[in-house]
């Protein structure tokens, strides 16, 4: 599977949590009812997966290497890009830092961690549809054969190093979990 074959299905299985995410944050009262500990397993989950793994990808493999095949950085796509993963990092630290509260059922809280899930969600659609769209299909014109042998190779260390054997597998579970709910 090529680098953005990779990518695009990692982009799959984070849409699958949008959705959940979306239906748990629309009732969260009734979300943290079910299950007190729901915000902890999103946050765990676009932290390590969507953010750790799959935007580490982008950030530290591929838009480099798309920069130097002539793909504008700052002030162009990619500039772009790197804005919306911090925009949504900061979502999640909301997220984060309502939680403890929420769980305890402070509804200040609740409605904290509701709305910044909710911004989250739409950013990250939209984020993934601008990815799949326009610089996913820029970078299969660009990439040479050996740039997608190195970045494939790139992104097996990422798994390796930064999740650890089965780390994938166990998120890929939890995706599904998350999504059918
Ligand atoms: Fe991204
Ligand atoms: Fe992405």
């Amino acid at each position: 599977m090529g680098p953005t074959s990779t990518l695009r299905h990692e982009h799959e299985i984070i849409l699958l949590v949008l959705n959940g995410i979306e239906r748990g944050a629309g009732s969260l009262r009734a979300t943290l009812l079910d299950d007190p500990d729901w915000l902890d397993t999103i946050v765990d989950f676009v932290r390590n997966f969507a953010d750790r793994c799959h935007h580490g990808k982008e950030e530290r493999h591929l838009f480099p290497r798309l920069e130097e095949r002539g793909i504008p950085g700052a002030g162009g796509p990619i500039g772009v890009m790197l804005q919306e993963h911090e925009q949504g990092r900061a979502f999640i630290r909301s997220v984060a830092g309502a939680a403890p509260e929420a769980r305890a059922g402070d509804t200040e809280a609740m409605d904290i961690a509701s709305e910044a899930l909710l911004a989250y969600v739409s950013l990250l659609r939209s984020h993934i549809a601008k990815e799949n769209d326009v610089l996913f299909m820029m970078a299969e014109r660009v990439l040479t054969p050996e740039d997608q042998t190195e970045l494939g190779a790139a992104f097996d260390r990422v798994e390796a190093d930064e999740m650890g054997e089965g780390t994938h597998e166990r998120y890929h579970e939890l995706a599904h979990q998350l999504g059918e709910h």
